[in-house]
């Protein structure tokens, strides 16, 4: 046979067996799972590595939103897999009736990057807020004062303590009724907050940086209020750095680039370097309020994830936190000029680092699409906003490599008159 035509049936015979796993994977899925995710139409994974992901179409992608901010060290890093493979010869659970040491480094890394006194460790941002609920209501221990107050657009977990302080119709419908005393606010501003707040709040929880709701920053004047109706009442703040914290906005914690004096710090995501691990960070006299046996879990603080949250701490703050800001701040301006040049597409390009949003006027899915076609992953969340969460690893090839994907699927679009809204 011909050497070409011999290359072509080998290449059409490895594309329709991976194509069949594909099909086969979806399949199976069906029968098997809840109908909960809407999976990316990219083919089954079969590896990924630093900020690619492969599949069995013999594609490679670009993955520009890093398991939703999980991967801040891009896919399996070495240095990662290593502690873990550690960590794993020496023991897997212990449980925490036990000391265990790569707990303590990691607290002790955290206490050293943020300031902050206290870690508690939990296994997912969902049950970090939770904690944080607790928390609050047992430091005030007073009935006439439990009430928690999340911010409109916000997100802060599925459990019931987050969505209690929610507000979105699609994460809260038909699952009421919530934790009492817990309640959102209608409207990012401080005329808002202080009709709202009183002696009886205990909390107000937010996000210095809305992740989900769409890469929103809090507005100054609502960070001014919020501090000084903090005096005034004395509850507490909650900063939820779940998605914005550990580097990934140029600043270990985003608030610090705010005048947000938090209370509480909730992480997760990125601190496990891959392996499910959220904290809960505060100051001691708030934190020695929950004793032994008051709170607790039997999975969180694993120490496989421990071991490759001491990975993460020490690249991210040693070297990727500032390459965050220099590569995050390359590819704002990138995206701002392409928005110049496209003001009807492109509403507003917002975020700090690389927590980006670029919200278009409409067909942000229609881009996503484009992109996937070059082979770059990015994700479509709160409407027309195109969601931005690299790997803080990104290198300024790679910054480039998205931005002339974006500016394309723009162009392609925007010469395309039948698809405009
Ligand atoms: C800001 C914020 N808070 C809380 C959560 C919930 O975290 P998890 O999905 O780990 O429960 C998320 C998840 O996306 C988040 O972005």
């Amino acid at each position: 046979m011909d050497i070409r035509l011999t290359v072509f049936v080998a290449l059409v015979n490895h594309r329709s067996k991976h194509s069949k796993l594909m099909t086969t994977l979806v399949e199976r899925e069906k029968s098997a799972f809840f109908a909960t995710y809407e999976r990316l139409p990219i083919g089954a994974v079969t590896s990924a590595e630093g900020v690619h992901i492969n599949t069995d179409m013999g594609a490679t992608y670009l993955d520009a939103i890093s398991g939703l901010g999980v991967n801040a060290l891009g896919h399996s890093h070495p240095a990662i897999v290593a502690a873990i493979r550690e960590q794993a010869g020496k023991y897997l659970h212990l449980s925490n009736l036990y000391l265990q040491e790569p707990q303590i480094a990691l607290a002790e890394k955290l206490k050293q990057a943020s300031g902050w006194d206290k870690v508690f460790f939990c296994n997912s941002g969902t049950e970090a807020v939770e904690g944080a609920i607790k928390l609050v209501r047992k430091y005030f221990s007073d009935p006439a004062k439990t009430e928690v107050l999340g911010v409109e657009n916000g997100f802060h977990g599925r459990t019931y303590g987050p969505l209690s302080v929610m507000d979105k119709a699609k994460y809260r419908d038909d699952f009421g009724p919530f934790v009492g005393g817990a309640a959102c606010l209608h409207g990012y501003d401080a005329a808002t907050l202080e009709a709202a707040v009183s002696a009886r709040t205990a909390a107000v929880i937010v996000e210095p940086i809305q992740g989900e709701g769409g890469i929103v920053e809090m507005p100054l004047a609502f960070i001014d209020a919020l501090n000084a109706l903090r005096t005034k009442f004395g509850f507490l703040i909650i900063a939820d750095e779940i998605q914005s914290g550990i580097g990934r906005t140029g600043r270990f914690f985003a608030y610090e680039h705010t005048t947000l004096v938090p209370d509480v710090v909730v992480c997760a995501k990125a601190i496990g370097g891959g392996l499910p691990l959220g904290a809960i960070l505060t100051r001691t006299e708030i934190a020695e309020k929950l004793r032994a046996g008051t709170h607790g879990t039997t999975f969180g603080g694993n120490v496989l994830a421990c071991a490759a949250g001491c990975v993460v701490m020490d690249l991210v703050v040693g070297q990727y936190q500032s390459n965050a800001a220099i590569e995050g701040g390359y590819l704002k301006k990138g995206l701002s000029a392409l928005q110049q040049n496209y003001p009807d597409w492109i509403r507003q390009v917002r975020g700090k680092g690389l927590m980006l949003g670029v919200e278009f006027t409409a067909k942000a899915k229609d881009v996503q699409n484009h992109l996937f076609e070059r082979q770059i992953i990015t994700n479509v969340t709160a409407g027309e906003v195109l969601r931005l969460l690299p790997p803080l690893t990104f290198e300024r090839k790679h910054s480039e490599e998205l931005l002339q994907g974006i500016t394309e699927a723009v162009h392609s679009l925007a010469a395309a008159p039948s698809l405009v809204a």
